[in-house]
């Protein structure tokens, strides 16, 4: 028999090679190429098998008597969007010791004391440590079915006997071998083939199925990014190590919206919904210090006020150094141009640092006014009034933009105790919140509004000309 040529697959991006290489030509990564057996060939010398025929069906039909399953936990119903959709599969990333299993034993056990079929297998730990978990969260009294295994065919067999469960819960997806496959556990085909026999079973069956994922450092589901693309949704769990909240996020949902996020709060009792996430982000703020606005954001369908913190200090490098938490780089990059090329604000000595406080991550234009707000507050030195709040969109030519759903946000700043709002000028907002408005037309108002309150000038001058 032939020798079968080694193929060496990418563990990042699941890229083939012919040979070893030191970088991968697909992803640009080094060091990620790894041998793996190919996925079992055809024996050689048989004919192909012959294509078995199937029914073609009408879009019309019969559809599922309950599509969605709502696992009774609201924040993570609102990321997927009502639910489980049966048969379909779910993928659940995130870092090391976020929260996935947590958030998932306690998934399966308020679907199994609404009478569901939930059976949860964990490849990582003993029976004995999902126990304890369980135990400290007082879900002891689920009748969730448990296992500790790691055969992807000895969990479809068992599966397989009995009423179809309702929801499956393999945690995780890199802990799972098939016997299809020839590689070792972990590696890009091991995984790819794992998910692709419990996709199939899922598809077959009618049970929904939640895969968890790792994370590498660089903030990716670790090797399989192949998986993200076959399975129907992807939630990523997030959160700092240092703070309580969690973020549930959907990255990806062929079921419902990806731009909802639920918010949760790790306790000792494991993780607590919170229904007003805006009043959690603004419970640590520092009030009457420069460098911090509130932007009034939006979150998928729910308004979210957050604090975005700067500091803008001289540096003492060749090139200045700028650092985001929270926020896209670009974005900042663009604000800060502008702030120079339009508003006279002297940036090239200075070092920036922004941060989006409570580990949250915005990618709404709309926080540019905010963040602009914090850096000329910290470079001014001039406290922002701790009773407004933020939102607009800065152009390259330095205008406020209007943004959507400036009401909703109006009203959750309201809610929430502030008495003002800066907001575009030429948002034609009907303001029935009661706060007063302050409107913007260009950056440049705002940053001569703010300078004019500060004890340290936004025009400093340049180190060359002496200080
Ligand atoms: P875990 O769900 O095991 O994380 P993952 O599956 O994502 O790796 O969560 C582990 C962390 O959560 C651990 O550091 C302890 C903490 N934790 C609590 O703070 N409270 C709790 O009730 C539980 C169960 C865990
Ligand atoms: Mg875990």
């Amino acid at each position: 028999m032939a020798r079968r040529n080694p193929s060496f697959i990418c563990q990042n991006c699941g890229a083939t090679h012919g040979r070893w290489q030191g970088k991968c030509d697909a992803c640009g990564e080094w060091n990620t190429l790894a041998e793996e057996g190919a996925e079992r060939p055809a024996q050689p010398g048989r004919a192909p098998r012959k294509g078995r025929r199937f029914a073609l069906e009408p879009l019309s039909g019969e559809a599922h008597d309950a599509p969605r399953l709502a696992s009774g936990i609201a924040e993570f119903d609102r990321v997927t969007g009502g639910g489980f959709v049966r048969g379909s599969v779910l993928l659940l990333g995130g870092d090391p010791g976020i929260g996935k299993s947590t958030v998932l034993i306690q998934v399966a056990a308020t679907l199994a004391r609404a009478g569901q079929r939930v059976v949860y297998i964990s490849g990582e730990e003993a029976i004995a440590q999902v126990r304890l978990r369980a135990e400290r969260l007082g879900l002891t009294g689920a009748p969730v079915e448990l296992a500790a295994e790691t055969s992807v065919e000895d969990i479809l067999a068992t599966l397989g006997e009995g009423p179809t469960p309702r929801l499956v819960i393999i945690d995780s997806i890199q802990t799972m071998w098939t016997d299809m496959v020839e590689s070792a556990p972990g590696t890009v085909t091991q995984v790819r083939g794992s998910a692709q026999t419990l996709i199939r079973f899922a598809k077959r069956s009618g049970a929904g199925i939640i895969l968890v994922g790792h994370v590498t450092k660089d903030g990716q589901i670790a090797g399989p990014r192949v998986v993200e693309h076959m399975v129907d949704a992807v939630l990523s769990f997030e959160g700092e190590g240092s703070h309580q909240f969690r973020i549930l996020r959907a990255v990806k949902n062929r079921f419902g919206p990806t731009d909802e996020i639920g918010v949760f709060e790790m306790t000792g009792e494991g993780l607590r919904e919170v229904d007003n996430p805006s009043e959690l982000f603004l419970s640590e703020r520092d009030l009457g210090s420069p460098g911090t606005a509130v932007f009034a954001g939006i979150e998928g369908s729910r308004p979210l006020l957050v604090e975005i913190q700067a500091l803008v200090a001289p540096t003492a490098l060749g090139t200045p150094r700028r650092a985001v938490v929270g926020w896209d780089g670009s974005r900042l990059s663009m604000v800060l141009a502008v702030l120079e090329a339009h508003c006279g604000v002297r940036l090239s000595g200075h070092d920036v640092y922004l941060n989006v406080a409570g580990g949250l991550r915005i990618n709404e234009p709309a926080a540019d006014l905010a963040a602009a707000a914090a850096l000329v507050s910290s470079l001014a030195n001039a406290p922002l009034p701790a009773d407004a709040v933020y939102f607009g969109e800065v152009s390259l030519s330095g205008a406020v933009r209007p943004v959507v759903q400036a009401v909703a946000r109006l009203k959750e700043a309201q809610k929430l105790g502030f008495a003002r709002a800066v907001v575009p000028e030429a948002a034609r907002v009907e303001n029935e919140s009661g706060l007063a408005l302050h409107a913007v037309g260009s950056l440049a108002n705002l940053v001569a509004d703010i300078a004019a309150r500060g004890s340290r000038s936004v025009r400093p001058e340049r180190r060359d000309a002496g200080e």
